[in-house]
């Protein structure tokens, strides 16, 4: 855009004189059909267990769930993200790819009941590791390393197990190198080649995740992610990473968290033209939440700004914990 070309009568407020006339010239639209509602899915019955840290997240029965998500669904939210909470963690992770865990009986149970619904399901190992890392550790004089390798069998073995259950998409969050490769060689042998994968392929060492790891129950016992997850100084890097999951198979691809990366958003958009998704993670709700709780801010007002923000720099899907709520006021009010 050449700015030295204007009109010299220009006068920008004409086409803001009304609402209509305002969303006549809106650039960019938040629509419901973009969002994903994320749950946490734990085993039982009529349980709900509020998360203190995000008001209006539970963790869910699989009756609640399906609850829940019929709710979100008929809001006008196409596509769930699926997390799991294993009633046995170990260090294999076994419960993250066992036919009977807890992620593929919701997926069952998601698929016959609401067909429609598009469900992926998360992949990463933290949940299940004993440790709460989110590879197969090796702990000696020098501390606690991830090894990166033998994590990569857990990773796609998961995988296949969700694709079976009736996952429409697989989403690894684990960061570990060459993970995507792993997860689309073992499908493509399985008879899921026409499964997508949505890779978190610039995940960020965030403290904005503080609150899912309440949800999710998956705090490391020691140390912390950034021996796997990026250093926020890196963007260079970030788009490294994106171009590498591209090439070893991702359908889609992922910034994490969404607000403090919208320039990634752009870049990775722009750079790559994929399907990009951003995520605005638990502690992106949870402090919007709690400045609506005290009066502080519109709660309403700001979680729609804040998603249109995303939609500006580039996203095609955002992951939110807001997703049903927000699919609700875009109905009243549309943007
Ligand atoms: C698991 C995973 C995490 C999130 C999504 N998948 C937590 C982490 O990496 O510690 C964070 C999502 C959120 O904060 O909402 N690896």
């Amino acid at each position: 855009m050449n700015v030295h070309g204007l009109f010299p009568q220009y006068r920008p407020r004409r086409l803001r004189q009304t609402p209509a006339l305002r969303r006549l010239v809106a650039e960019t639209r938040l629509s419901a059909s973009q969002l994903v509602l994320p749950f946490f899915a734990r085993a039982g019955k009529k349980l709900r267990v509020p998360v203190a840290s995000m008001p209006g997240v539970f963790q869910l029965s699989p009756d609640e769930l399906l609850r829940d998500a019929t709710a979100a669904h008929q809001a006008g939210v196409p596509a769930v993200m699926l997390f799991g909470i294993p009633e046995r963690k170990d260090e294999q992770a076994s419960e993250a790819y066992a036919k009977t865990g807890i992620v593929p009986e919701t997926i069952r149970l998601l698929k016959q009941e609401l067909p429609e619904l598009i469900i992926i399901a998360d992949v990463c190992l933290c949940e299940y590791m004993s440790h709460g890392h989110c590879g197969v550790i090796h702990q000696d004089a020098r501390g606690t390393r991830v090894l990166n390798d033998p994590s990569l069998a857990l990773l796609a073995k998961s995988s296949l197990c969700y694709a079976e259950a009736g996952a429409d998409i697989v989403a690894p969050s684990d960061m570990m190198d060459g993970r995507v490769q792993a997860i689309r060689q073992l499908l493509d042998r399985s008879g899921f080649e026409d499964t997508p994968i949505l890779s978190y392929a610039a995940k960020f060492a965030s403290a904005f995740y503080g609150p899912f790891r309440d949800a999710a129950e998956s705090t490391p016992k020691s140390g912390d992610r950034r021996g796997y997850q990026m250093d926020a100084a890196n963007a260079e890097e970030a788009l490294r990473e994106v171009a590498l999951d591209i090439r070893e198979g991702a359908d889609m691809v992922m910034v994490k968290p969404a607000l403090a990366y919208l320039d990634l958003i752009y870049r990775v958009k722009t750079e790559f033209g994929y399907p990009t998704a951003a995520y605005a993670v638990s502690g992106e709700y949870a402090q919007i939440k709690a400045a609506g709780q005290l009066g502080w801010i519109n709660e309403k007002a700001l979680f729609l700004e804040t998603h249109l923000a995303m939609r500006r720099a580039g996203a095609d899907i955002i992951i939110t914990y807001a997703a049903a709520d927000l699919a609700r006021w875009l109905k009243e009010d549309p943007a």
